[in-house]
């Protein structure tokens, strides 16, 4: 019995995150440049997506550039902006066909001017749809959104719109990129590496990790439904006790 015909349909997590590494190991285990595992990422980002679509998640969050990525060799980050403006363009229609909606969070005032004007526009066209929502994290990272958070609230306490006192998890949480999304239930790292990398942070608190050694180019959906089977398998307790769950 595949992955497929093991999930629950009735235990689907509603969000799921994915930190896809291992692009640059997997172009050089055949001996290409990294690049060549950038472009072939992109290929498991359109079959994750389908496969999300296809069983009813609502929302899929991909790290596709972190705010740390700046720092790759400049040959490595203009690259993979072209591939982003590229695969943006490539597959608006699709998204469209599938009414799935393309969303961004991050600095995005940061990227590439080309960069930020082909997304806003295949946000524009794709923002009515709503079987799913794709949101690229691009210069992302949560140090950032979480100071962000925070400087829009002090100017908020500056122009008396709200009161200290009124600051909590609620209005914290609503300053935050992913204001109008559930927290991720689940989120997978491929390639063997165990950390979240500034990912995220604030929404994981109660977020179940999933890692596996599957390089990213290789993750295909029916590695997307063993990481939900697995995720399903687990009781999620909140802080509280077994006992008390049902
Ligand atoms: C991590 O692998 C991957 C990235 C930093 C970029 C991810 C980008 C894509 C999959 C393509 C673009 C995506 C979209 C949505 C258009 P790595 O380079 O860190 O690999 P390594 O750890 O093996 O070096």
């Amino acid at each position: 019995m595949g992955f497929k015909e093991q999930l629950d349909i009735n235990k689907l997590p509603q969000h799921i995150a994915v930190i896809m590494d291992g692009n640059g190991r997997w172009a050089k285990n055949q001996g290409k440049i990294r690049h060549f595992g950038h472009e072939s990422g992109v290929l498991s980002v359109k079959d994750i997506v389908e496969g999300c679509a296809d069983i009813g998640i609502k929302y899929l969050t991909v790290y596709a550039f972190s705010t740390e990525n700046w720092n790759r060799p400049a040959e490595e980050v203009n690259a993979l902006m072209e591939l982003l403006i590229s695969t943006i363009n490539q597959e608006t229609a699709t998204l469209t066909k599938n009414n799935i909606r393309l969303n961004a969070i991050g600095d995005i005032a940061s990227l590439p001017q080309k960069c930020i004007d082909d997304l806003k526009s295949a946000m524009e066209k794709t923002a009515d749809n709503t079987r799913c929502t794709l949101t690229l994290a691009l210069s992302y990272s949560s140090k950032w959104e979480l100071v962000t958070a925070a400087k829009k609230l002090a100017q908020q306490v500056i122009d008396q719109k709200i009161k200290i006192e009124e600051i909590d998890e609620k209005s914290f949480a609503a300053q935050l990129t992913t204001f109008d999304m559930p927290e991720p239930e689940l989120m997978i790292r491929t390639s063997g590496e165990h950390r979240v990398s500034n990912f995220l942070l604030w929404q994981m608190a109660y977020t179940e990790l999933y890692f596996t050694d599957t390089l990213w180019p290789d993750f295909r959906r029916e590695d997307l439904f063993e990481a939900i089977v697995d995720y399903q398998k687990r009781e999620r307790r909140f802080g509280k006790i077994s006992e008390q769950l049902n």
